[in-house]
């Protein structure tokens, strides 16, 4: 039998937290960023109980671990327990990443930045455009506040709870001055062009494969992309009808990808070259789709 080669006393410990957890491909995605940087650290997950989240952030931090990711449901509770927190992690009111520093952990959302960041990959800038979310929960909320501070021309929040539509738009302008207006499915039909539509709620979800909140695909003619934060199925119904009326699509693999390299280089002060962003995401994507 040969020693590992790649852990010992100098490696770097990172993790997830979240209840349930043991699930996660975050560790997959981060050792194998680990392994094509060869960067000496591991990734791992911990479930932690909601009762447990204080204790479990201090004893982290005197073991010296340098990074964490939050999952639910402690994406806001967690936020008492930092330093200090970026000002986009605080506008949305949810933190993702924690990172060591000397005063304690500072606390940031790369779920947002997920979502610029694939669009990004494709070429799609979303200065001035248009853009639909649907769905009106916690994936709603820091998607607005991205496409706010990414200054798009509109933001409509289509959800069947229009009180939770109206809270999100609230939240937004306090800090920006983007044009939000909330409807519910009825009012879809008011809208002329889409330039980006980004589903966020659970419907479609595995074993709901048949589900989409968006009952007719005439919908996807004014539509350009469309984005599912799901990827289990990896085409949700919603993606496989905007990808017959010819948009443009992009599944929740590629949101989860790109918070989890913000994460990455939040964690290591650096910027990943596009080239091994690329390289990774398809290793990743093939381990995925074949386990
Ligand atoms: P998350 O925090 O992960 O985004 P959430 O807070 O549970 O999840 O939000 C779920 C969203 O999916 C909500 O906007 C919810 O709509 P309501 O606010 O009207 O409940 C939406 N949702 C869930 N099931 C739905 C369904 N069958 N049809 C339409 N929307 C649905």
């Amino acid at each position: 039998m040969n020693c590992v080669d790649n852990i010992n006393g100098k490696t770097s410990v990172y993790a997830v937290i979240g209840c349930p957890v043991k699930h996660s491909f975050s560790p997959v995605i981060h050792n194998t960023l680990a392994k094509v940087l060869e960067h000496n650290l591991t990734y791992n997950t911990f479930e932690v109980k909601p009762e447990g989240l204080d204790a479990a952030i201090l004893g982290a931090y005197e073991l010296g671990i340098q990074g964490l990711n939050v999952t639910i449901p402690h994406k806001q509770e967690v936020m008492k327990c930092l330093c200090s927190i970026d000002d986009l992690a605080m506008q949305i009111g949810a933190v993702n990443t924690l990172k060591y520093t000397d005063k304690g952990y500072k606390g940031y959302n790369t779920d947002a930045y997920g979502l610029k960041a694939c669009l990004d990959f494709q070429g799609i800038k979303l200065i001035d455009k248009t853009v639909v979310v649907i769905g009106a929960g916690g994936a709603a909320r820091s998607a607005c506040i991205m496409l706010a501070a990414q200054k798009v021309k509109k933001i409509f929040i289509v959800n069947r709870t229009i009180e939770k539509g109206n809270d999100i738009s609230e939240n937004i302008k306090k800090y920006y001055s983007t044009d939000v207006e909330v409807l519910t499915y009825e009012g879809l039909d008011t809208i002329d062009t889409i330039d980006v539509c980004i589903q966020t709620t659970s419907v479609g979800m595995s074993p709901n494969n048949e589900e989409s909140p968006i009952v007719s695909s005439d919908f996807f003619e004014k539509v350009s992309v469309a984005v599912d934060i799901i990827f289990n199925p990896w085409k949700t119904a919603f993606l496989e009808d905007a990808e017959k009326m010819g948009c443009t699509t992009i599944n929740g693999f590629d949101m989860l990808y790109f918070q989890a390299i913000k994460s990455y280089e939040i964690w290591n002060d650096i910027e990943i070259p596009y080239d091994i962003k690329t390289q990774v995401k398809e290793i990743l994507e093939l381990y995925y789709t074949k386990n």
